[in-house]
């Protein structure tokens, strides 16, 4: 497996003015032929996935930063995967720290989104992570593993699908505070217990653990290359294509 790219643009870009200038420098930039070495997800809002439908190329996937639960016609203000599927959308993060807290996104509701992505062919993005009172009082393992269970202890999956763990403390998001290469090595050999447990060793074939949380270019080769994750989902450093492509760059030669 390459590794793993993913720019989470939030609500990065506030004008269309923006949007376009985005486009248009990631356009020339991604045209690289670095890029052909990482796979690179970009995750622009909603409100501009049909922009972004230009800047797909073989290297690079077009993903979005939510999904609904249900797949019902009327439900005013919902993201709807069939409307992401039509849009070429193959990667949706699910179980943001943002989600869970600013929008009260539940665990009931990861599930389903979850499912909703696989169902209409997408990869789910599944963030999970501890916070900052967890993190100190060591129950960071506990926690994931935790989390990891309200979306796959009841859930039987077919043996090829394909999903991606994103480990994000949620301390470390947005705040230039990051875990020692360490700490990220271990919370990725407690996901990967808990997958290969759970669906068998050959699951880590096809399944991605990423790490995120205040990723830029200077960090990534602790965070990404020592601590041995397949890739990393970024924010902040995603905003600026020139600062995106730096870090794939980076990412290319771990
Ligand atoms: P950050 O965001 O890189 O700005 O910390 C990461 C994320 O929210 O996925």
């Amino acid at each position: 497996m390459k590794r793993l790219v993913v720019g989470n643009l939030k609500s990065s870009l506030v004008s269309r003015g923006d949007r376009n200038d985005y486009v248009r420098e990631f356009v020339d930039l991604f045209g690289d032929d670095i890029v052909s070495r990482v796979d690179v997800v970009v995750c622009p809002p909603s409100v501009y996935l049909e922009s972004f439908i230009d800047v797909l190329s073989s290297h690079v996937s077009l993903g979005a930063q939510q999904i609904f639960w249900d797949d019902h016609v009327s439900r005013t203000g919902a993201v709807s995967p069939p409307v992401l599927r039509d849009f070429g959308v193959s990667y949706v993060i699910v179980g943001h720290s943002e989600q869970r807290a600013f929008m009260h996104v539940t665990k009931e509701d990861i599930q389903k989104q979850f499912l909703l992505a696989l169902s209409f062919g997408m990869v789910p993005i599944l963030c999970i992570g501890e916070s900052r009172d967890e993190h100190q009082q060591g129950r960071s393992g506990d926690v994931l593993t935790q989390q990891l269970l309200d979306v796959f202890s009841s859930l039987v999956l077919s043996s090829d699908v394909q999903f991606v763990v994103a480990y994000e403390p949620v301390w470390a998001v947005g705040t230039d505070d990051v875990p020692s290469a360490e700490s990220v090595s271990i919370a990725r050999r407690s996901i990967q217990r808990f997958l290969c447990s759970q669906f068998g060793d050959d699951c880590l074939d096809r399944v991605s653990i990423l790490y995120g949380g205040s990723v830029d270019a200077g960090r990534v080769a602790s965070l990404c290359g020592e601590s041995g994750v397949d890739g990393v989902l970024v924010g902040r450093a995603s905003w600026n294509p020139q600062s995106f492509f730096d870090l794939v760059r980076a990412v290319s030669e771990l």
